[in-house]
């Protein structure tokens, strides 16, 4: 956990004609303050990398990421294996707690292309000016998430009061996605959380985000419905790549077309 938030920032650190530099190709994007604010029309205090880390095939995919510093491809390739093993871990046990089958997420293509997200909020000269990231539940199934260990910023919402979620040494923290609120059929609830900024410290923070292919289809778990259960599907099915066109152009505003 050290050394890839080592890497993180190191690789933050360079100017951004570098890091754009690192990141040419189609699938690893970086989002400068400047572009978010084109692409959301809000103006986040942060500079986001992201990149998609399928566990399939490894030796495929990255040789497309950052190749700086150099030891990035190495640290990172094992952390994401890691956190991967972690995350499947985190969704068999949800998968028990729901009454349905542990193998869920393995199939279906519903967890076959995870991405990692690497946020950098620099300090900010205003903070009541800006937000580093507005309200949001994830668009995943789950994420996990590193926080820097010295840096407040993550909020969570609950009975409309903000908390501050303070980062915990070698803790992560687990985000329900809105996806698996669809699965769950609504028992689990994407948590809405924001992210503010800092007046002294800059701050980084490492999502991965466990994401379904394109194909895949989003629905409420069928082994829901089953033992004669009255309960009601409460949301539509749409494939994942249909979920993240919707979410790209309308933000956490497509919430509410999710239901049936
Ligand atoms: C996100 C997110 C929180 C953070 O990437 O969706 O909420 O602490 N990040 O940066
Ligand atoms: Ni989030």
């Amino acid at each position: 956990m050290d050394d890839v938030m080592k890497v993180f920032k190191e690789f933050h650190s360079m100017p951004s004609k570098e890091k754009l530099n690192e990141c040419s190709n189609g699938s690893c994007k970086l989002y400068t303050s400047g572009e978010n604010h084109k692409r959301d029309a809000v103006h986040y205090w942060k500079d986001t990398l992201t990149h998609p880390c399928p566990p399939s095939s490894p030796q495929e995919y990255i040789k497309y990421w950052p190749n700086k510093p150099s030891n990035y491809r190495k640290v990172v390739g094992k952390y994401a294996e890691e956190v991967r093993k972690l995350g499947m871990k985190i969704l068999e046990i949800l998968c028990e707690g729901l009454g349905i089958r542990r193998e869920y997420f393995l199939c279906g293509g519903l967890s076959e292309n995870p991405s990692l997200v690497v946020h950098h909020y620099p300090p900010c000269p205003d903070p009541t000016l800006t937000l580093g990231l507005a309200k949001h539940r994830d668009p995943s199934i789950i994420t996990i998430l590193l926080q820097d260990k010295n840096v407040r910023g993550l909020q969570v919402l609950k009975d409309h009061e903000w908390f501050g979620v303070d980062p915990i040494p070698y803790a992560f923290v687990v985000n329900i996605g809105l996806l698996l609120q669809i699965i769950s059929n609504g028992r689990l609830i994407g948590a809405e959380h924001r992210v503010v900024t800092n007046l002294r410290n800059a701050r980084t923070s490492v999502a991965y985000f466990i994401n379904p292919s394109n194909e895949s289809i989003i629905e409420p778990a069928k082994d829901l419905f089953i033992n004669g259960s009255t309960q009601k599907t409460m949301y539509k099915s749409m494939s994942y790549q249909e979920f993240r066109t919707n979410f790209f152009h309308k933000g956490p505003k497509i919430e509410s077309e999710l239901h049936n």
